[in-house]
């Protein structure tokens, strides 16, 4: 028999992105969304049109290996309409960060588009901490890519992948 929160949709929450790379102020607002709902599907963007830093395998096996041990978190790619996407998993509420004024225009939009597309759905805005309110994935490769440091901005082991990913890059480029 499903419950009651099973037959509204209210038992997970999606938190959709491109998460190129995932950050702490991602995993902030996945962790907070997580104390308010008894599941959160991260919902990570395919986007052939889109070129990404990391391939959607590799987005989705970073963030599903930073939450290998809740197992409440679960890690999808989906492609196409965010609202067909989560139609398809029987939710209904959507889970955004916010994290300055700036966001508020397009997410404005996103939000009332969606609900366009299927009017049931709800997005929830949710702050991350101030300590992550000007961090975002371009910065981060961006800082990253110019020999800044990235330490406590993202998780250590996306650290490691970003090292990994420009050393490829500039061995591939130097032969
Ligand atoms: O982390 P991002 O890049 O800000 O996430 C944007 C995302 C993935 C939520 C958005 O681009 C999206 O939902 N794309 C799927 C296509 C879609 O549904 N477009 C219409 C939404 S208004």
């Amino acid at each position: 028999m499903r419950t009651m929160e099973q037959s509204k949709g209210m038992e997970q929450a999606v938190y959709p992105g491109s998460f190129d790379p995932i950050t702490n102020g991602h995993v902030d607002i996945i962790l907070r969304g997580a104390q308010l709902f008894p599941r959160i599907l991260v919902a990570v963007l395919e986007n052939p049109k889109k070129a990404t830093l990391f391939t959607t395998d590799e987005r989705v096996a970073f963030i599903r290996d930073i939450f290998k041990d809740r197992p409440q978190i679960e890690v999808e790619a989906f492609h196409g309409l965010l609202a067909d996407f989560v139609r398809s998993r029987r939710a209904r509420i959507i889970i955004r960060g916010l994290r300055a004024v700036s966001d508020f225009e397009y997410e404005m939009q996103m939000a009332q588009m969606n609900q366009q597309l299927n009017p049931d759905l709800e997005t929830l805005f949710m702050m991350p901490s101030a300590r992550y309110t000007f961090l975002s994935s371009s910065l981060v490769k961006e800082v990253f890519a110019l020999g800044g440091s990235v330490r406590g901005l993202v998780p250590e082991t996306i650290e490691r992948r970003l090292r990994e990913k420009f050393k490829a890059q500039s061995e591939s480029s130097s032969t």
